[in-house]
């Protein structure tokens, strides 16, 4: 395999520029100025790769996907790639000590780093997101192997976090160039249905919400969908406030969370100290099957929050007829929410890091496309005894 690198050129920019031709007519009608087809992969910095690889995959059902490391011809980092339906994750550990990941593992802990975004035009994302004001992290790059060619650029979003643009319209290869497929012929664990990622909920401090809304509005072309102040989430002890920004397609969902002043440190707060900074609070992925995914999940080791019987002697009254028995749902502590387009069942993992940070929503739409405000009040009561646990409310 061989792979050549170059920074961009004019004539790179000249060579990509005909692929507006081919934009599908959605992002036209929406009127986007940065097309954005999806979430490409997440990347997240880990003290072991290989350990995280195993975890996802025995746990949370995802497939052995990629590899980059000492093998390929890299010297610092070793990245795994795991894959389970359209979602793919990216665990990258420094292989040595000093190294840029390894000093965001230092302060931050095991944590997402990357939101990569999958581009019709990385070089032309690139430059719309500088000159409406976004830092760069990543001018863009081209890389070539036998099966093409990738061009990739980033930007910075809030904290360490970023955003890469991953232009693949012109690659046919497995990953990316530099990547090899990870095969693992005798361990392979089953999938546990999960599909994509439906939203990622970013935390940022007090004050700084309404600056990162419009950041994704002014610099990605997104729109702020949805906004709950802290009447909509607080208990008797905390609160906190979120807006939701979407791209033109609707399948990029970033909630930005800020702290709002409760009695109590809320979970945004107990987030914000441990993750020494902004970045990403959950990633809530997408099942057809939420019984059948949580009860593999917890078969395989995956904890959940608590919720307490009590939710269940009243929550058909709030939320009417559903489809599911409500047996295993209350057996399992799946919450149900309904709008005025139908409804959607959700549960929430416990933090899967070593500190209280980033933890996974498993998600099930039933014409729903809210975030489950009903709920609000009983998973943050259920943060809330965790965070007693913990000795951090
Ligand atoms: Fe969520």
């Amino acid at each position: 395999m061989s792979i050549f690198v170059s920074y961009e050129t004019k004539s790179s920019k000249n060579i990509m520029s005909y692929t507006h031709q081919t934009l599908p007519k959605i992002f036209k009608e929406a009127k986007d100025f940065m097309p954005l087809y999806g979430t490409d992969y997440v990347e997240f910095y880990v003290s072991n790769a290989k350990q995280a690889a195993y975890f996802y995959k025995a746990a949370l059902g995802f497939q052995s996907y990629a590899y980059a490391g000492l093998e390929t011809g890299l010297k610092e980092y070793e990245s795994y790639v795991v894959a389970q339906g359209k979602i793919k994750l990216m665990f990258t550990s420094p292989l040595k000590s000093n190294t840029y990941v390894g000093k965001h593992i230092d302060k931050h802990g095991d944590g997402v780093k990357v939101v990569a975004l999958w581009v019709d035009n990385a070089i032309d994302a690139y430059h719309t997101a500088i000159e409406k004001g976004a830092r760069s992290y990543m001018k863009p790059i081209v890389t070539n192997d036998d099966d093409g060619t990738i061009i990739s650029s980033g930007i910075h979003t809030y904290g360490e976090t970023v955003h890469v643009f991953i232009e693949r319209t012109n690659y046919s290869g497995h990953f990316m160039p530099g990547f090899i497929k990870w095969q693992t012929p005798d361990f392979n664990p089953p999938s546990v249905g999960l599909k994509y990622i439906d939203h990622m909920v970013g935390n940022v401090a007090l004050g700084e919400m309404n600056k990162w809304v419009n950041f994704y509005e002014e610099v990605m072309g997104f729109t702020n969908i949805l906004t709950f102040d802290d009447k909509d989430i607080s208990t008797e002890y905390t609160a906190l406030m979120s807006k939701v920004v979407c791209n033109g397609n609707g399948r990029i969902k970033f909630p930005i969370n800020e702290p709002a002043k409760g009695i109590k440190r809320s979970q945004v707060d107990e987030y914000l100290d441990f993750y020494e900074g902004e970045g990403v609070q959950h990633l809530a992925v997408a099942t057809d099957d939420i019984v059948m995914t949580v009860r593999e999940m917890r078969n395989r080791g995956i904890e959940f929050l608590p919720i307490p019987d009590s939710y269940y002697e009243t929550v058909l009254d709030r939320v009417g007829k559903i489809d599911e028995d409500i047996k295993p749902l209350k057996e399992l502590g799946i919450l149900i929410d309904r709008d005025d387009e139908g409804y959607l069942l959700q549960i929430f993992t416990k933090p899967i890091e070593p500190r209280p940070t980033l933890f996974f929503e498993i998600i099930q739409r039933k014409g729903a496309q809210s975030f489950g405000k009903g709920n609000f009040k009983a998973l943050f009561q259920a943060i809330e005894r965790e965070q007693t646990i913990r000795g951090t409310l």
